[in-house]
């Protein structure tokens, strides 16, 4: 079967093709980088009348790369939530009027629950049952899963996620958005002996997370240095290092309780160059295997939709749907079928 994934939460249009027997055809993907710049953020009814402009031409062209005709197209996957509404409301009006008109199912699929499978369309799959480590713009989260739809939250951030304190910390030190690739080149160059940020709540048992309070620290430390080039790489090292160092510390957490021995590492802050590493080397210390999916694939994509999709239609061929897509909707609330 194939299956035609629909990303539009937030900031990128991404259309993908999934072949049940061929792996992932082809995916295409818009960024709005350029549209929300100016603005230092996403601004919600540009999101949303960007991705009605790209969704079509979109569709075409991830059928013309992946040599499909839209007749071969046996399902439709879409994000139903969580994310911005306006923006999930194109998504979902163009996969279920394509749906309707091809006369083939439309699947509402969660937005995490897409990242935290991502790794799945590696070469090198985990394989059930996986800690994951859910580090996006809007969550950070530790999940214990054993299957598809069986999801058991560990630990979560109680107030800025990661990938937001990312963006707050650079937009401080005059980023440009989206703020967390930019803080991560700078903290290239950062002397990683000059500032050292605590580890936030790593004293405390159990697996949830704070980092708003790292953000304040950055602001704090930053305004008692001169302000230049250097002082900004200094800071964006001693924030990465602070919130890589947290995440890993939390994680062994969670695989100590679960006993397992894979993590799995999703979402767009997963793209962190120096995080990558940090969890590479302790792999390599460690018995536990860790799972990232390719870099284009951490942010949002179109790939992880159609493959959830894929996942989900293979659960439950008849889990087509009501039409509410779902800005706010915790991953605790899903179920296998
Ligand atoms: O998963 P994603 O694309 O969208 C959401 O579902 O939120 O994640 C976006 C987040 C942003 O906060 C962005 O700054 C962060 O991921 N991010 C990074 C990097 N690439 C993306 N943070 C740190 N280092 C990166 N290389
Ligand atoms: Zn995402």
């Amino acid at each position: 079967m194939l299956i035609l994934g629909i990303e539009t939460s937030c900031d990128e249009t991404g259309l993908a093709l999934y072949d049940s027997e061929q792996g992932l055809l082809a995916h295409c993907l818009h960024s709005q980088i350029d549209l929300h710049q100016e603005h230092g953020g996403v601004v919600p009814e540009l999101a949303s009348r960007d991705h009605v402009r790209r969704i079509t031409p979109l569709f075409n062209e991830v059928l013309s790369a992946a040599n499909r005709q839209r007749a071969d197209i046996s399902a439709i996957a879409y994000t139903a939530g969580p994310g911005l509404i306006g923006a999930l409301l194109v998504g979902a009006s163009f996969a279920r009027s394509l749906a309707f008109a091809l006369d083939i199912p439309a699947l509402p699929i969660h937005h995490m629950e897409a990242h935290l499978l991502a790794p799945m369309l590696e070469e090198q799959a985990p394989t059930f049952p996986f800690v994951a480590l859910l580090v996006s713009g809007g969550h950070t989260q530790l999940v214990r899963v054993d299957g598809i739809g069986e999801y058991e939250l560990m630990g979560e951030s109680v107030d800025d996620a990661a990938g937001e304190a990312f963006d707050k910390t650079a937009k401080m030190l005059g980023l440009d958005y989206p703020g967390g690739p930019a803080l991560a080149k700078l903290a290239v160059d950062g002397n990683p002996d000059r500032f050292r940020f605590p580890r936030p709540m790593t004293n405390r048992p159990g697996c949830d997370f704070s980092f708003s309070g790292l953000k304040t620290h950055s602001l704090t430390t930053f305004r008692k240095t001169d302000g230049n080039d250097q002082d900004k790489r200094d800071v964006a090292r001693a924030f990465e290092d602070a919130v890589v160092d947290t995440l890993l510390i939390k994680c062994r957490r969670a695989l100590d309780a679960t006993q397992l021995k894979q993590l799995v590492i999703a979402g767009g802050v997963s793209a962190n160059h120096s995080l990558r590493q940090r969890f590479a080397d302790y792999s390599q210390q460690s018995s536990v295997e860790v799972y990232f999916p390719r870099n284009e694939f951490c942010t949002d994509n179109g790939a992880m939709i159609a493959y959830a999709g894929f996942r989900r239609f293979e659960l439950n061929p008849n889990a087509s749907n009501g039409t509410d897509v779902r800005p706010r909707w915790p991953l605790s609330e899903l179920s296998v079928a």
